[in-house]
């Protein structure tokens, strides 16, 4: 553990040491919830000490300080404005907040799709009817999908948007399945679609992107949607409770925040941060694990994922005992990889490696599926291991 951040890139040997995950076990739902890499410790520790000490002056003093080095770091690390992400404790708080407040007439409709986590749909069908709008959900593929075609998606997407779309809530990669929208494809087209509309009647295009944080390599530039909502304790291995939203600032501009904020400095971001004291060692902390993330350095992040995931994949897709139902090439998927086995159901899946001392999980979703994720935690010689594992389940 002698590398500090801003030292030469890590060897993924060194990046696991920063972990205190049982060693005894393979890590395949890491994406889950994260554990905390030493320097996020560290942090959280030293705030800890200093609130528990001093809580009132520390909050009173330091608090602007403290989470305005967050945004910072937030910033850089999305190429993103600081003023214009917002903090939350979750994905789901973030998604909650951005569609209970968000710009919907009457007459108008709210687009999600039937592979978006429920906190999106629910709360999004809930402010439709709550705004005399209507709510509508699409498929955007079939279970088959090991072919599955980005333009294919886009048509169907875009075939789908009418001239009283207002939202349009997506997922960037999907729990349910592990496939990957092509978003900044999506918000291309969409741009054409809204050209020439009143600003007000526009399509937002607000994307859940919890499973590409920290996974890929872009900005938010690049992904060209209006708003992302992210949690920061899943791929990103930041504090457990933090997450974010960014938006753009012509976006913000229809969003209203629902909690009063704490910590307006007059920033879309600020403004639509939730008030009330938080935990304020974890807020804090987050700033180490977007600067832990950047000390390995973005692009590695992305490759090694994909590459220990695609590995995963090739030997899944090679088992005759095994139904692979997330695709296998990189542009459609992630670091999510959903399967079956025949004759056995997810959760007795899951039972059986954890009876090997693997974690995997059953997706909360119907249908229900297996799935395994690797991460940077992991190792080739471990996706082997597991491999040899789910091939003993015939
Ligand atoms: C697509 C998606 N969005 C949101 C969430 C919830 O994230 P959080 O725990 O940050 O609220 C999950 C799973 O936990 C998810 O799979």
């Amino acid at each position: 553990m002698a590398e500090k951040v801003g030292q030469t890139a890590p060897g993924w040997a060194t990046v696991r040491a920063q972990f205190r995950l049982d060693p005894d076990w393979i890590h395949l739902g890491a994406f889950l919830l994260a554990s905390h890499p030493r320097t996020v410790r560290v942090a959280i520790e030293r705030f800890r000490r200093r609130l528990d000490a001093m809580p009132v002056r520390t909050v009173h003093d330091e608090w602007p300080r403290y989470e305005a080095a967050v945004l910072r770091a937030a910033a850089e690390y999305l190429r993103a404005d600081a003023a214009d992400i917002a903090l939350t404790d979750s994905t789901s708080m973030g998604l909650a907040l951005l569609y209970n407040g968000i710009d919907l007439r009457p007459g108008q409709e709210a687009l999600a799709t039937r592979h978006d986590f429920f906190v999106t749909r629910d709360r999004l069908r809930a402010r439709a009817i709550q705004a005399g709008a209507s709510y509508r959900e699409i498929s955007l593929y079939e279970e088959q999908r090991e072919q599955i075609s980005e333009e294919a998606i886009v048509e169907r997407l875009l075939a789908a948007v009418t001239e009283r779309t207002r939202i349009l809530a997506l997922t960037w990669v999907h729990s349910s399945t592990g496939v990957k929208l092509p978003i900044r494809a999506i918000a291309g087209r969409l741009r054409e679609f809204n050209a020439g509309r009143a600003e007000r009647d526009r399509v937002l295009l607000c994307v859940d992107g919890v499973h590409g944080l920290g996974v890929e390599d872009v900005t938010m530039a690049d992904l060209g949607c209006d708003f992302f909502v992210a949690g920061c304790h899943k791929w990103l291995f930041g504090p457990r409770g933090t997450g974010l939203v960014w938006g753009r600032p012509e976006a913000w501009r229809y969003a209203s925040p629902t909690i009063p904020s704490f910590t307006d400095v007059g920033t879309p971001g600020s403004a639509g941060t939730p008030g009330g004291y938080h935990s304020f060692e974890h807020r804090w902390a987050l700033a180490e694990g977007f600067k832990f993330q950047r000390w390995i350095g973005k692009a590695r992040v992305a490759a090694r994922t994909h590459a220990l995931n695609s590995r995963l994949k090739a030997g899944l897709a090679g088992m005759s005992h095994v139904k692979l139902y997330t695709p296998r090439a990189e542009r459609v998927s992630a670091g999510i990889i959903c399967f079956d086995v025949r004759g056995l159901t997810p959760p007795e899946v899951v039972e059986r490696l954890r009876a090997k001392r693997i974690i995997a999980t059953a997706t909360p979703y119907v249908p229900s599926y297996a799935r395994v994720s690797a991460s940077i935690l992991n190792t080739p010689a471990e996706i082997d291991t597991a491999l040899r594992a789910i091939r003993t389940l015939a």
